[in-house]
């Protein structure tokens, strides 16, 4: 029927969730109404994001988070309008997010999902204005509903994400997730304050020319990294590296092109974390027909056993994982 075909371009987000929930007779509308409550997060932090130079929420917060980082005062603020968005909105019953040690109960109990989140991806690029992202999971709770949440909510595995997305605040603000049905790409006009959509079952070109690392680690990489760089630049690939991992997988997933973060002297399983960085990415490429290994292994088959342990990501263009694989391989 007409809902299984592409939706026109232009449609608004509302009206896009609401014919894919059709397409699911048994759909409750939860998800439909997490989604909206997430949306509508993402349009308050982009405001606070455009005017940030301007009401001292620049720079350093003043405290360290879990991850051992100064938390940026944006990472403060985006953690902040998230957690309230989600509470208000009533269908998540806890929160993970980068900046919080434990998980964050909402009192929603009886909340089916739980969501966990990087409110503010590429802190390091908030003073100098380029562009940021926010990224997020979604999860069916695997506890009794009424109860409190519990860690094996958040501890299903990559698999198990019902949903998963990311805002890039950029030229343009855009909102891209998808349910496990394609990706879909909305992009924000601020004078209407609504999502419409622009791309709808976007699919990542499976080889590409792109490669994005920060080659200051290039002493630590592993042998076959460095072979696979090496590889790259033998075919005068162009490096890219915005330093935002949000902007740097959003220019690959329409272009083509490979993200890679290894492990590192600093980080032994590589900086970017699992639960709210890995996994939702990682379930994203798929659905655009790429691919995402933190090693041997796709990163979502790791069976996750701490809210913000760290792994490996290498995600991108198909072929150009398989030529990074081919060098693991050579390596024995
Ligand atoms: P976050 O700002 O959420 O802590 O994530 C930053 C990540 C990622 O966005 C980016 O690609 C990477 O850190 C940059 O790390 P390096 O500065 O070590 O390259
Ligand atoms: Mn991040
Ligand atoms: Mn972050
Ligand atoms: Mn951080």
């Amino acid at each position: 029927n007409e809902n299984t075909l592409a939706s026109p371009v232009g449609t608004t987000l509302d009206r896009y969730i609401m014919r894919k929930q059709a397409e699911f007779p048994f759909a409750t509308g939860e998800l439909s109404q997490l989604l909206r409550d997430i949306a509508l997060a993402a349009k308050i932090v982009n405001r606070e994001i455009n005017r940030a130079g301007l009401m001292d929420i620049t720079g350093n917060y003043g405290a360290q988070n879990v991850q051992g980082e100064q938390q940026q005062k944006l990472d403060v603020v985006a953690n902040i309008r998230f957690i309230r968005a989600l509470k208000n909105g009533g269908e998540a019953c806890a929160i993970l997010s980068e900046e919080d040690d434990e998980i964050i109960y909402t009192g929603n109990d009886q909340g089916r999902y739980v969501v966990a989140m990087d409110p503010l991806d590429g802190s390091s690029n908030i003073d100098v204005n380029v562009s940021i992202g926010t990224i997020f999971s979604i999860y069916r709770r695997v506890s009794p509903m009424g109860s409190k949440a519990t860690r094996e909510d958040f501890l299903q595995g990559g698999r198990k994400q019902v949903a998963a997305g990311y805002i890039l605040y950029g030229s343009s603000t855009m909102l891209v997730y998808s349910t496990g049905h394609g990706v879909a790409c909305f992009t924000y006009e601020h004078s209407l304050g609504e999502f419409f959509l622009s791309h709808d079952g976007v699919q990542i070109p499976a080889q590409g020319t792109t490669f994005s690392c920060n080659e200051g680690n290039w002493l630590d990489y592993p042998e076959w990294v460095r072979c696979y760089l090496t590889q790259c630049k033998e075919r005068r690939y162009t490096g890219r590296y915005i330093g935002s991992l949000v902007a740097d997988y959003h220019r690959n997933l329409f272009k083509g092109g490979i993200y890679l973060y290894p492990p590192t002297a600093k980080n032994l399983n590589g900086k970017l974390r699992l639960l709210y960085e890995g996994y939702p990415l990682a379930f994203l490429i798929e659905q655009a027909g790429g691919k995402a290994l933190a090693g041997t292994e796709a990163v979502l088959d790791i069976v996750p056993t701490d809210y913000h342990q760290r792994a490996p990501l290498f995600i991108g263009s198909s072929e150009m994982v398989d030529d990074l694989v081919a060098c693991m391989a050579q390596e024995g």
